[in-house]
């Protein structure tokens, strides 16, 4: 590495990776002194019955919960504000956030407002909240947001129709609890597209202008981790190592792409994303081998790079031949995932092209991606995804 580079990298957040933890999460919380637990989880995770696997210790250590989960797939405003008079009347010491991003995002905006008076909406963007929040403890039961090691909590404001993203590093969770058990089960479609999240994360922040020595080792690590076990999990959801592989590797990357950030993918993704009710992950995936093809000539030896750990024998080839191994590596992926290749196939309307990229523009998302990436060339990337 260049000697002379300057560098930090943040994760406040210490976890706990444990087959079984979140069963035993009450003596983990009584070790910590809260007696008091605001549990978030979105309905489909306490229909799944995690909750109640979550809960069933606590009556033996003394702890009380309230559980919340009157909330969307994407949190709104007005759900928040709601949840947080709960969460007052309760006087709960702790917020524990089980499931996806939403619970996640919630849980954490149930924080921001338990100890700073609002409205949400003054505190979009990095750092704007005043006062430190109560502890989070995020238990993920897919592997794929990595929330659990962010400091980031996105909402909707659902008068103004609008998706807001509030950064702090109080949102950091106290505590990350990764259990593989929880993700047992898992549909096979949310297998693929919550672990090419993951993956497109990882790469992302691997090849973008603010990787560092220590995101793009833990970027490499997770990209080989993923190739070597999304398969085997998406063909058997009960493959409990699979699992665990796939759960370590979502945060390994979160963990990267909260230092690094990420790039053009997920620029157009969130502006896909405010304008079809796609699922984030299969999004990505549809931009994936296009940005990549915009992006290779920026750093070919990265892109050789992906390729080898993604399985692709590249000895004797070219610079540009062993990068070019990386894209067709993915594309065996999602064919081997079953998913979308095209958003055709999504109705993604092509008069809709030139407000996903003005949109996409505005995330600011773009600005780390290894080529210098104009409106053309999210313009390209998007035509070549119709
Ligand atoms: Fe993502």
């Amino acid at each position: 590495m260049n000697i002379n580079r300057t560098f930090e990298f943040v994760c406040p957040t210490k976890i706990i990776f444990e087959v079984g933890g979140a069963e035993r999460l009450g003596l983990k919380l009584t070790a910590l002194g809260w007696k008091n637990v605001f549990l978030v989880a979105d309905k489909g995770v306490v229909a799944s019955g995690v909750v109640e696997k979550i809960t069933s210790g606590f009556d033996e250590t003394g702890i009380s919960c309230v559980i919340f989960s009157d909330f969307e797939t994407n949190p709104t405003i007005t759900s928040i504000i709601a949840g947080s008079k709960v969460f007052k009347e309760n006087k709960s010491d702790v917020l524990v956030g089980v499931g996806g991003g939403s619970s996640m995002d919630a849980a954490k905006a149930l924080a921001i407002l338990a100890t700073n008076s609002g409205p949400l909406q003054d505190y979009e963007g990095p750092n704007k909240i005043p006062n430190p929040v109560p502890p989070i403890i995020a238990i993920p039961t897919t592997a794929g947001t990595g929330a659990e090691v962010n400091g980031s909590s996105v909402l909707t404001d659902d008068e103004r129709k609008y998706k807001l993203s509030i950064r702090s590093t109080y949102l950091y969770p106290t505590i990350a609890l990764l259990d593989p058990s929880l993700l047992r089960s898992l549909p096979p479609k949310v297998i693929a597209a919550t672990g090419m999240d993951a993956l497109i994360h990882a790469l992302e922040s691997y090849i973008s202008l603010g990787a560092s020595p220590i995101t793009e080792q833990l970027a490499l690590a997770s990209i080989g981790s993923i190739a070597d076990n999304i398969r085997l999990f998406y063909a058997n959801p009960d493959n409990l190592e699979a699992a665990g592989n796939m759960l370590l590797a979502s945060t390994m990357a979160a963990m990267s792409f909260g230092n690094a950030r990420l790039g053009c993918i997920h620029a157009l993704a969130h502006s896909l994303g405010g304008l079809y009710n796609l699922p984030h992950g299969v999004t990505c995936t549809v931009l994936l081998p296009h940005a990549m093809e915009h992006n290779l000539i920026s750093d070919p030896d990265k892109f050789s790079k992906i390729a080898s750990v993604m399985g692709e024998n590249i000895v004797g080839l070219s610079r540009i031949d062993a990068a070019k191994h990386s894209i067709s590596a993915v594309k065996k992926l999602i064919s081997d995932l079953e998913l979308p290749t095209q958003f055709r196939e999504l109705s993604v309307r092509e008069e809709d092209v030139p407000q996903i990229v003005e949109n996409a523009i505005k995330t600011g998302i773009h600005l780390t991606s290894p080529r210098n990436i104009s409106s053309e060339g999210l313009e390209s990337i998007i035509r070549a995804s119709l």
